[in-house]
């Protein structure tokens, strides 16, 4: 990967930036290693060998959570918009207008503090 997840100068950047930055990095790193195993597993014809590659897709799903978990931890209106969005039932595009105002309200109370 090298550095190519800084997009500013890195000696600019705080250690929690740069700590965010590595672990969105690793976020995509995990989505794309979901991606890929889904793609394997749709071809693969040993029963065996799809097993395997679901119990590692399967991982992937926890690395994806946790490092999810971790940026919704430093971004409150991050979290405050997905709270609506995410684990909900409806029309998801209905759901992300609701996240986007419930953000808005988190911004405006961090502003407030
Ligand atoms: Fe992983």
């Amino acid at each position: 990967m090298g550095f190519d997840q800084y997009h500013e100068p890195v000696t600019e950047l705080s250690d929690s930036v740069r700590t965010f930055a590595r672990i969105i990095v690793s976020l995509t790193e995990e989505a794309e290693a979901i991606n890929w195993y889904e793609q394997r597993i749709s071809v693969e014809k040993n029963a065996d060998a799809r097993a395997i590659m679901q119990d590692s897709q399967e991982e992937e799903y926890k690395h994806f959570g946790m490092d999810l978990e971790f940026l919704l931890r430093e971004k409150p209106v991050w979290k405050a918009t997905l709270q609506r969005i995410l684990f909900q039932s409806g029309p998801i595009t209905e759901l992300g207008k609701q996240g986007e105002q419930q953000g808005e309200q988190e911004e405006q109370r961090e502003t407030k503090a």
